[in-house]
């Protein structure tokens, strides 16, 4: 089943058939402030941090689903029937409204067309200001004048999650609201810039007490909720504000539209006092609300440019659609928001994950190396000098403290710094090995060599009074982390598995991971790479390789694929004797994406992924699901079959089973395993999967769950970096290097040709890539500007050309 479609012109999922089975959800705003929506306009609001600065309130996982949001009531003051212009919280009937919502890139439009007035409302947070803009659009379609009345109603937090959900001892008797002058303002009297405004602009009112609510209860009114606000029935506000208890967003704007007339009103939702209200309210509103119209036109540029990056144009319109909009804008969100904000992590657990933010900097290295790099350094400074990192860290604890930030009402424990720097007990054993790459890849793009030499702190030597502590060089950061693989190893020579490797349900200890020590050979290529472009000595990490390459051979090489790993009573994990979690994705794919597996076992290695875990849903992680719980093994075994990281299709690692298949040069098998998860695929199974059909999810339950087939956690995922970064580099091929921009694509056979449009540099490179004679890998010829370039085993190899230079690139594939 269908409920919506892409629109490819304007890069919007538009849901027209709004009843959709779960929230679908849409973030808005690219800086401090940032809304995370769902398709009936519930949801909430934050500014920099959704743990300690919500603005408006949201009650996860409750019933009715997703509530409160960012609401737009309309009454029809002649007969007094009313309605949001969302769905929600209203809910009129589908047979006598219609709704849509139309996710864009950093907004969403909700409309709806009922009793003859269409109304849209707008929802976005314009580049520059820290406030949300509520655009409103009145139409009168019928054939006789309306006099309406407009609410607007959104719910206030405490701005602190927890004192939001559990303790209000303090918070319900010290936030207050008041109204003048058309604004809103509410206080946080514990904070000391704990300020929000509400005002807008457009339609009729005047400061009397029928035209604007601040406390929620008023406005809502006893054994009532959002559905039935007794201010809109009754027509008219009630002019409530207090000091103390819970507020709200509520001004009302009457409107009388003859047949066929228009009208507009925005609303505006920011951070600050009265004063920075009505400065903002002077610059949006005035001169019929064209600043509106620039911002908007603003952030769509801003998304442009992005995307206008790398375009492709293939003969897969599910990749086409994917590639080009809608999984880079995945990506990019995952690196603007890590994982803290959504309808699923609501605020409670914020900070940077450390292998997280490593593998999301490496994904939009040519869309926002500005950000990639920042993240890098944070990364580099949440380091320890033993050279593994800080699982969860916030970037702020190793800058140097300038205030002392959230004050909570009431008492909360000191924290120091023995607390946060945590030891190697708590570390994760991959955590920091995917930096190198990351840093190694924002090299190639960005050509920024000399940040190989810049130098940082380590999490364990900085001093938040000083700001300082002892530095080093990026490249003595990576030898670090290098030297802590190469130290903390097994009996076999692999890798512990710590805490956990990237499978965070993989508990090991002193057990050793195969997923590690092929991570730790891929991060060594790209050391390696690196170290030789500079003319660094790097002799001791070569020969690292050739004994890490060794190993995994020897000890995990199992004679039908690759060992999963070794618990710390030494028994094998992944074998093919094993009873539960015979095969597994990480290993193998790692075995071959990392280049440590020999060509032979690595066709067997992943003719093995295909056999066992593949599903029409995408791959499982393991097979089979583990059933008995096993603490040697770790929290895997206590998770439900077909759940998770127990035998789910997990959606991360799916595409490093694209990029193993290409290193193989089965270019057709890499697109069966992108079909299977591709979620525009699944637009008309909707059914079936329920989520969102624009975005990756955590994990598609798998075969052995009774909802096989259902995606969870929608956006919040590495995934779509992943997915970027395989069909883009690998699938399609086009890599750059650190001064030659690879082409080298591994494509299904009955691909004809495709195209490429990248900026690399601040030149524009138009790749056609042709297939005459219907193979998957193998570069025949290259042409640069109808000159031949060198071609190799590694593909073409076009030099980087001169920045605002447009050139067009051949490539055919042949033997
Ligand atoms: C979640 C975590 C990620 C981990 C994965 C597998 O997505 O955010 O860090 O690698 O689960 O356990």
């Amino acid at each position: 089943m269908k409920y919506g479609y892409f629109d490819q012109k304007n890069r919007e999922y538009v849901i027209d058939k709004i009843d959709v089975p779960v929230s679908w959800t849409n973030y808005i705003g690219v800086n401090d402030m940032c809304g995370v929506l769902n398709h009936t306009a519930g949801g909430y609001l934050f500014y920099k941090s959704p743990e300690y600065h919500r603005i408006t309130r949201f009650r996860p996982n409750g019933v009715p689903m997703d509530r409160p949001g960012h609401y737009v009531y309309v009454r029809d003051d002649e007969t007094g029937d009313y309605w949001t212009l969302s769905w929600q919280p209203v809910g009129k009937s589908l047979d006598s409204a219609k709704y849509v919502c139309r996710h864009g890139l950093s907004y969403v439009k909700y409309q709806c067309e009922y009793s003859g007035i269409f109304g849209e409302q707008t929802l976005f947070i314009p580049l520059d200001d820290p406030v949300e803009i509520w655009d409103v659009a009145l139409r009168n379609d019928s054939s006789s004048k309306r006099k309406l009345s407009v609410f607007s109603y959104a719910e206030f937090s405490y701005h602190h999650i927890m004192i939001d959900n559990q303790n209000f001892q303090m918070s319900l008797y010290c936030a207050g609201s008041s109204y003048k002058d058309g604004i809103i303002e509410t206080d946080l009297f514990y904070e000391a810039e704990g300020y929000q405004y509400f005002t807008g602009d457009g339609g009729s009112s005047d400061n009397s007490e029928k035209y604007f609510d601040c406390l929620r209860d008023e406005f809502i009114g006893p054994y009532r909720t959002e559905t039935n606000p007794i201010a809109v029935e009754k027509g008219f506000c009630s002019g409530s504000f207090e000091l103390g208890g819970n507020h709200c967003a509520t001004l009302r704007k009457t409107v009388e539209l003859e047949p066929g007339a228009q009208t507009r009103l925005v609303f505006l939702l920011g951070e600050g006092k009265r004063e920075d209200g009505k400065k903002m309210r002077a610059k949006y509103c005035m001169s019929n609300f064209s600043a509106v119209d620039t911002a908007f036109a603003a952030l769509k540029n801003f998304w442009k440019e992005k995307i206008d990056k790398l375009q492709i144009s293939t003969p897969h319109d599910g990749m086409n659609t994917m590639i080009n909009t809608w999984t880079l804008y995945q990506a990019e969100i995952n690196v603007m928001f890590s994982r803290f904000a959504s309808f699923i992590e609501v605020g409670g657990r914020t900070g940077l994950g450390y292998r997280d933010t490593s593998q999301d900097a490496m994904m939009v290295s040519h869309s926002n190396p500005k950000k990639s790099r920042s993240r890098i350094t944070e990364l580099l400074k949440g380091l320890t000098t033993d050279g593994y990192g800080l699982h969860l860290f916030s970037p702020e604890w190793f800058e140097k403290k300038e205030n002392a930030g959230f004050k909570s009402p009431t008492v909360v424990p000191g924290f120091n710094k023995s607390q946060y720097v945590h030891g190697i007990k708590d570390a994760c054993a991959d955590d920091a090995l995917w930096l190198i790459p990351s840093i190694v890849e924002y090299i190639r793009e960005s050509g920024d060599i000399s940040f190989a030499d810049e130098k940082y702190t380590y999490a364990d030597t900085f001093d938040p009074e000083t700001g300082g502590g002892m530095e080093e060089s990026v490249f003595d950061h990576m030898k670090r982390i290098l030297d802590f693989s190469d130290r903390e190893i097994g009996p076999h020579g692999v890798c512990k598995g710590l805490r956990a490797d990237w499978n965070d349900c993989l508990n090991l200890g002193g057990g050793e991971s195969a997923m590690v020590s092929f991570l730790h050979y891929w991060a060594l290529t790209h050391f390696i790479a690196l170290g030789k472009y500079l003319g660094r000595d790097i002799k001791k990490y070569e020969d690292m390789a050739v004994k890490v390459k060794k190993i995994c051979e020897k000890e995990l090489w199992n004679g039908s694929w690759y060992t999963r790993g070794f618990t710390s009573s030494g028994r094998a994990i992944g074998v093919p004797d094993s009873k539960e979690g015979r095969v597994h994705m990480e290993s193998n794919t790692w075995a071959v994406l990392s280049g440590a597996a020999s060509p032979e076992h690595g066709k067997a290695a992943m003719d093995a992924v295909d056999q066992f875990l593949y599903t029409p849903y995408g791959l499982r992680l393991c097979d089979p699901a583990f059933s008995e719980p096993d603490d040697e093994v770790g929290f895997v075994t206590r998770v439900y079959k077909g759940l998770k990281e127990n035998a789910a299709i997990f959606s991360h690692p799916n595409p490093w089973a694209w990029a193993a298949e290409t290193v193989l040069g089965r270019g057709d098998r890499a697109m069966k395993f992108y079909d299977a998860l591709c979620p525009y695929n699944q637009n008309d199974k909707i059914e079936v999967r329920k989520a969102e059909p624009y975005m990756y999810c955590q994990f598609v339950c798998g075969s052995d769950h009774s909802a096989f087939g259902r995606a969870h956690h929608p956006f919040m995922t590495g995934s779509a970096g992943w997915a970027y970064f395989a069909a883009t580099r690998f699938m399609l091929g086009i890599r750059p290097d650190f001064d030659s921009l690879i082409v080298d694509p591994c494509i299904p056979v009955s691909w004809p040709s495709f195209n490429v449009r990248r900026v690399w540099r601040d030149a524009v490179y138009n790749i056609t890539v042709e297939n005459p004679s219907g193979i998957s890998k193998g570069v025949k010829e290259c042409k640069l500007n109808g000159k031949n370039v060198t071609c190799g085993k590694e593909g073409a190899q076009i030099p980087v050309q001169k920045a605002g230079s447009e050139n067009a690139i051949t490539v055919v594939l042949g033997t």
